[in-house]
């Protein structure tokens, strides 16, 4: 594991951002693998605005994301899908037939399942995977248990999780407590995994990540065993390494 540490979230997004860039200019038909959360934020914005200053471009790729509420199709507003047109996908120059987000309206989500794995092969694998990580170590949907070679699969959400993300929810609106996510396994099989933490909020996990045991009762520690997995922190998140 490299663990970069840098003063705040806003120098996280541009060295994330900076990553992307190189591997979209050197492989014409990069595939990138996507995270959602409110850390990859900012580093999408660098990207749309690098793109529509024409310093890089989308044309080619192909993009696989992580994870997606089980419940909820592509229109929901809270769905994962939604979230990648608004926050990256409707500003840049990708090819929206090349962007894959797991199906969470699926008639048969087991099928489903083993069809996303599907693809990612057909697409020749991940060339970088994008990672937040949830306060209890999860990574995309990936929660404590979780198997460390796990395959793309239907998981239970924790009430830990479900708890950190009410604040996208109205209080009235059903929040989905089951959802499609890539495995540990998947995650694994990317070529380079990019893991972005940001704020004290994550010091725990970050600490359990890097330092801590391999175990399933931290997924991200996982990462532990990638050849080439980058953890970029910034100080508040590095704060009990
Ligand atoms: C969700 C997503 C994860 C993300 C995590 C942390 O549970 N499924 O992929 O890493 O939230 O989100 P945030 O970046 O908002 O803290």
């Amino acid at each position: 594991m490299q663990i970069v540490i840098l003063k705040d979230a806003a120098e996280v997004a541009r060295y994330g951002a900076d990553i992307f860039t190189t591997q979209l200019q050197r492989k014409a038909g990069a595939v990138l693998g996507l995270a959602t959360g409110s850390t990859p934020v900012a580093l999408y914005q660098e990207l749309i605005r690098r793109n529509q200053a024409g310093e890089v471009s989308f044309k080619n790729a192909t993009t696989f994301n992580l994870d997606e509420y089980l419940g909820l199709s592509g229109e929901h507003p809270q769905s994962y899908r939604y979230f990648m047109d608004q926050q990256l996908f409707d500003h840049v120059d990708i090819d929206k037939n090349n962007t894959h987000v797991p199906p969470g309206d699926a008639k048969n989500p087991i099928t489903a399942c083993q069809e996303y794995e599907a693809k990612i092969a057909a697409a020749g694998g991940i060339d970088i995977q994008l990672l937040g990580i949830g306060r209890n170590g999860h990574i995309g949907f990936n929660e404590p248990s979780s198997g460390l070679t796990s395959r793309t699969r239907v998981k239970t959400l924790t009430k830990a999780t479900i708890d950190d993300n009410a604040r996208f929810f109205a209080a009235d609106e059903y929040q989905p407590h089951l959802s499609i996510t890539m495995g540990i396994g998947t995650i694994l099989d990317a070529r380079k995994v990019v893991l972005l933490a940001t704020g004290e909020n994550k010091a725990d996990a970050v600490k359990a990540m890097v330092e801590g045991p391999l175990t399933a009762a931290c997924p991200a520690s996982a990462l532990q065993l990638h050849r080439d997995a980058v953890i970029v922190i910034d100080l508040a998140a590095a704060s009990k390494l």
